[in-house]
């Protein structure tokens, strides 16, 4: 059997140099098994589609992060939605928000008289969602609301609340399944701390 065909739940891949590269490797400890996550998505989901049943429900997906997020809960809801994504970039790649927020797209997506649902990866210092909320309510939408996979607890100057949450986290930097450090990791089916040396 070929490598490529191999269900590699370890993810190893090949590095340029040919010498096998282990992610799982680089976590101090896994936090969410794809079980486990796959079972939440199911809860939310059921909590979505009651909620929206009888509204005009456009999701907006945030980018990249909220990528497998999306796919694997908007599959779960049996609603005639709409769907949009939004690429925005706070982080450039790294640890700690630079506190700017660049929109990628000119134009917000058409929202206008609609039940919007922003989807995002993680909560953190809530920056990106507060930018995000404030850009998109010049779009005229009937209501808001936020949903995202991850909450890290802790204190946010921002006012950005989520009104659905898959997990409360730990203040830690975790990688996998959609989330990044510096672009790696997001395909991870697994949900994992990143070891603090890997980051520099
Ligand atoms: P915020 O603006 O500080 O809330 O950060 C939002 C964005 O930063 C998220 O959408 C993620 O892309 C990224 N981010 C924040 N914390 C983490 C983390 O622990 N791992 C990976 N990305 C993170
Ligand atoms: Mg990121």
């Amino acid at each position: 059997m070929s490598a490529a065909n191999k269900r590699d739940f370890g993810q190893t891949g090949n590095s340029t140099d040919g010498k096998a590269i282990n992610m799982q490797a680089d976590l101090e400890r896994i936090l969410f098994d794809e079980k486990t996550i796959l079972r939440r998505l199911d809860e939310l989901a059921a909590q979505i589609s009651a909620d929206y049943h009888d509204r005009e429900l456009t999701v907006v997906a945030i980018l990249n992060g909220s990528l497998i997020f999306m796919a694997d809960l908007l599959r779960r809801i049996p609603l005639p939605l709409k769907l949009d994504c939004l690429s925005v970039a706070s982080y450039h790649g790294g640890l700690q928000t630079s506190g700017e927020v660049i929109f990628r797209q000119v134009a917000p997506p058409d929202v206008a008289g609609r039940h919007m649902l922003l989807l995002d990866d993680i909560l953190d210092s809530g920056t990106t969602l507060n930018a995000i909320r404030k850009r998109l309510e010049t779009a005229s939408p009937r209501s808001i609301c936020v949903c995202v996979l991850l909450r890290k607890i802790k204190p946010r100057t921002h006012l950005a609340t989520a009104d659905y949450v898959g997990f409360d986290i730990a203040d830690e930097f975790v990688v996998g399944y959609g989330l990044d450090y510096m672009e790696r990791y997001r395909n991870l089916r697994y949900i994992g701390v990143l070891r603090k040396e890997m980051m520099q």
